[in-house]
């Protein structure tokens, strides 16, 4: 996969989704800045481009028979269906199940860890941001991305959205990416990696287990959106108003 060594780290990832587990372990950041070259990316953190090459391999090797989604073969409206019935029923489910369970540790263990109180303000952030934003993609960015397709594949000229262009609804969702990235960055950075103190109950194990899959989700979740959807809603949304001017 020498090939990887000069494109971008959003590149990769979309070419070979696997690869995500390996800049997650690095914490490489291919979902709010994956147009980041993967060698500036790997030096920015301190790691060796080759070294992380060959973890790349090894795990693309050993996965060569695992069939791997690829996102960029769907279509938009499949891409949105596939991020609404994975990703965002995901996303609600753990807000509900996480928010006792952080609550109880908080209360629990607060008192010997008092970052714990830290890491559930900024949980409630996080759930209070996300809340709004999926609701803000579900009920009109979505939508719209879903009607362009369609007046696209009918050719239909369609009447233009009350948001203007699809460019500023997707830039206010990048911006509240990169808020909710932000938050779940401090979050690892309160808990050391979510590395658990000796003798954690289970609750408190089963906690930063679950956070850090939300984490992992999220990122996948949020990469999608901002490398593959948006980019290519806007570029349809050009061809379908170019089409229109003709
Ligand atoms: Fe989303
Ligand atoms: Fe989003």
């Amino acid at each position: 996969m020498q090939q990887f060594l000069t494109k971008t780290v959003r590149e990769i990832a979309l070419e070979a989704p696997k690869t995500t587990r390996v800049f997650e372990e690095y914490k490489i950041d291919y979902c709010c800045h994956g147009d980041t070259p993967f060698r500036d990316a790997c030096q920015r953190i301190g790691a060796d481009p080759d070294v992380v090459m060959h973890k790349i391999d090894d795990l693309l090797e050993a996965d060569e028979l695992n069939e791997s989604v690829r996102h960029t073969e769907r279509s938009l409206t499949d891409l949105v269906d596939h991020l609404l019935s994975t990703h965002h029923v995901y996303t609600k489910n753990e807000i509900e199940n996480l928010t006792p369970l952080m609550a109880k540790v908080a209360s629990r263990h607060g008192e010997h860890y008092p970052y714990l109180l830290e890491l559930k303000s900024k949980f409630q952030q996080v759930c209070d941001d996300l809340g709004p934003h999926m609701m803000k993609e579900e009920m009109v960015l979505f939508p719209y991305i879903v009607e362009l397709e369609r007046n696209h594949a009918l050719r239909i000229s369609g009447r233009g959205p009350a948001f203007g262009t699809v460019s500023n609804p997707v830039r206010m969702m990048q911006i509240e990416h990169e808020e909710v990235g932000e938050l779940l960055a401090t979050m690892r950075e309160l808990t050391n990696d979510y590395s658990l103190p000796d003798g954690a109950c289970p609750s408190f194990t089963a906690l930063y287990h679950r956070l850090g899959d939300f984490e992992r989700d999220l990122h996948e979740h949020i990469h999608l959106e901002n490398n593959l959807l948006f980019p290519r809603a806007i570029q349809l949304e050009e061809k379908v108003l170019s089409a229109a001017l003709l």
